[in-house]
């Protein structure tokens, strides 16, 4: 689930709740998981991966990850992403275009120290994307971590990320293909729409 905090009042935010919420009642499973592609400007790599979107804080859309991983160093290389919902029960694409930074630290602070011992373990124990021996060793590692006692502070590798879309695209599906798209474009702080062809 996703949640709302101090929601705009922005047509754009307003649309995206709205779809969320029918989602929801329609019965989307994973309805948070949002694929997230970016730039690596060293490396020159494009790339994407789902993560859960925990909330939406006036216009900053936040998701928790490892900081040391390959989207951490994208997002260091390049501030600009491509976000994307697509819900199959509603059949609804939502495409945003973002510039991504770390949150406070204070506020991963929070965060970290109000979730389960069990997600904070493997938080801890985790150098996410680096190569290991086994699964079995990712196992070892994570009991090690959870036994280890205190799981409430977090590392200073494991955060949250912050997205502030400038473009978003609603795109509703049709049977007969007249689907219907529209584009909201942020410019000088106002937001302008149009409908695009489908
Ligand atoms: C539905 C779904 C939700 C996920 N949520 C997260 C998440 O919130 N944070 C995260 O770090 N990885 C999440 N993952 C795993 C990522 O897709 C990815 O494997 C991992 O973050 C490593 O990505 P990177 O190598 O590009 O840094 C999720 C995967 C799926 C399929």
């Amino acid at each position: 689930m996703i949640q709302f905090k101090n929601i705009s009042s922005e047509e754009p935010y307003l649309i995206f709740q709205d779809w969320y919420q029918e989602a929801v009642n329609a019965g989307q499973l994973r309805v948070q998981a949002i694929a997230i592609s970016s730039y690596n400007a060293d490396t020159e790599l494009v790339d994407s991966r789902f993560v859960n979107l925990k909330y939406i804080d006036k216009d900053r859309w936040v998701f928790f990850s490892n900081y040391n991983g390959p989207k951490a160093q994208a997002f260091e290389s390049n501030q600009t992403i491509s976000a994307l919902f697509y819900w199959s029960a509603t059949d609804a694409q939502i495409r945003m275009r973002a510039h991504i930074e770390k949150i406070p630290a204070e506020e991963s602070d929070a965060y970290f120290a109000n979730r389960e011992p069990e997600k904070n373990a493997l938080a801890i124990a985790s150098h996410q994307s680096e190569e290991i021996e086994s699964y079995e060793e990712v196992v070892k590692n994570y009991q090690a971590a959870l036994e280890s006692g205190d799981t409430s502070k977090r590392p200073e590798y494991w955060g949250g990320f912050q997205f502030t879309p400038y473009y978003i695209e609603f795109w509703s599906g049709d049977r007969y293909r007249l689907n219907k798209r529209q584009v909201f474009t942020k410019k000088q702080g106002a937001w302008k729409s149009k409908f695009l062809q489908p």
